[in-house]
Formats: C-alpha cells, structure tokens, sequence
C-alpha cells in the first residue's frame, strides 16, 4: 500500500510562495509512489463544508508538511485555528511532520520561533518532528513554480530534493539540508537594496515619493 503525503498549505495567498514549494513536495514524493497532495488552510477554514477534508487527510498521512509563510514572527492566524482544531485528530496514530517556513526578511533566522511553535504542535498531535526548513527572502520566489526559479532558488530546490530522499526513506530531514537551504539568494545590501528601491517606485507611482517621512498622526511637541 502507498504512503500518504499531505502538505498544509498556510498562506491565504493565491498563487502564494508556499503554495509553490508545497507543489514541488508533492510532485517529488508523487514520483517516488506516494499518494501526495496538497490543501489550503485558507480553504478549509473559511468554508467549514471544506473542513472535514483537511482533517481526514491529516489523520491518514504518514507524514505531514506545513508549510507557510512567516506572520508577525509566528503562523498565519487560520493556521493556529487549524493546528488548534488538529492537535488531538490523530489520537495515538503515528507519523512525522515537518515544516518549511518563509519570510520576507533576507535572514532565514526569522522563521525559528515559528519553527519551534511547528515542533512542538508535532509533540501535542504525537507526531514524530522529521525537521524545519527555513528560508529567508520570501518574496524573491514569489508567483512561480520553485522549478522556473533558475539558480537564486538551487539551494531551495537542492535541500528540498535531499528532504523528499530523506522522507521517502523513513529518516529525518538531514542536517546538511537544513542549514543548506538558510542560506541567502543573495548578500544582505542588495536584499535592502532592491527592497528600498522597490518601495520608491511604489511611493513615486503614488505621486508620493516626497512624503515618505509623513508622520500625519504624529502629535505635535
Ligand atoms: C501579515 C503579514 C505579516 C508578515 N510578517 C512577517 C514577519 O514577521 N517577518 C518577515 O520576515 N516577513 C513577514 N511577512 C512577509 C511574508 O512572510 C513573506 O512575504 C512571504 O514570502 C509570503 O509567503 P507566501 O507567498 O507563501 O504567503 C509578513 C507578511 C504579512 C502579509
């Protein structure tokens, strides 16, 4: 009998990020037998005929990805409602989780805490933690598939390959994977670089280029 993949998409976004490194998850297990699948928090929360779906694949699956964008230094709100709602699900059956965090800042360190919450949901559903991938500057991966991503994504597309051989082999993540996909696309000046200029064209577009120091709710001295 096949094993059983489900990736927890987190993010509310469509054609999110997340989305797009849950994909080639599935597709890499997929293509070593496993029945593999992806679903949307965002889904199953917001339409509750959507839930029981969720839940049944997340009690069936031999091992569980989450994986989701970093809010606020923590998980999106709909994925602690779920995780909430999925913690006891499982009574007693075993499996493994694991979780791929991205956030907007170039340093993938932003995602530990979340990495942490992720782990310790793995202990609360009695699940075995098989590892959490952290990567930094999100949003130079967004709106395509991790595959059309060329050579600023390799070490993205290299430690996901090295975690599918792992999974698909019963064993943990590896830890050459682990620190291998914190590593940044590229160096931290040209992140900020690129962000500020980005954040002008956005204010000049607005006919606002000579306001960003505006403090219009400030109270005066
Ligand atoms: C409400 C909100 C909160 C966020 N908080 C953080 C944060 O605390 N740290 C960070 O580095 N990025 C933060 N981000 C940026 C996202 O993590 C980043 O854009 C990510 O690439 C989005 O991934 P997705 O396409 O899978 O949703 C935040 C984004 C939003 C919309």
């Amino acid at each position: 009998m096949s094993r059983g993949f489900l990736a927890v998409v987190g993010s509310p976004r469509p054609n999110s990020t997340s989305g797009f490194f849950a994909q080639y998850l599935v597709d890499g297990l997929a293509g070593r037998g496993w029945q593999a699948q992806r679903l949307s928090v965002r889904t199953a929360i917001r339409r509750p005929e959507r839930w029981p779906e969720l839940e049944k694949a997340f009690i069936e699956a031999d091992v569980v990805a989450l994986v989701t964008p970093l809010y606020v230094d923590s998980l999106p709100a709909e994925l602690t409602l779920a995780l909430e709602r999925l913690a006891a699900a499982r009574a007693g059956r075993g499996g493994r989780l694991c979780a791929v965090l991205n956030c907007g800042f170039a340093e993938a360190r932003h995602n530990d805490v979340a990495l942490d919450i992720c782990r310790l949901f793995a202990r609360d559903a009695g699940l075995r933690w098989a590892g959490g991938l952290a990567i930094g500057g999100g949003g130079m991966f967004a709106g395509k598939p991790l595959k059309d991503q060329g050579g600023k994504a390799r070490h993205i597309a290299a430690a996901f390959d090295d975690a599918i051989v792992a999974l698909d082999a019963g064993q943990d993540i590896p830890e050459s994977a682990l620190q291998g996909i914190r590593g940044k696309a590229v160096p931290t000046w040209v992140y900020f670089a690129m962000a500020n200029l980005s954040m002008l064209i956005g204010a000049a577009k607005r006919g606002n280029l000579f306001k960003i120091g505006a403090r219009p709710y400030a109270r005066g001295d």
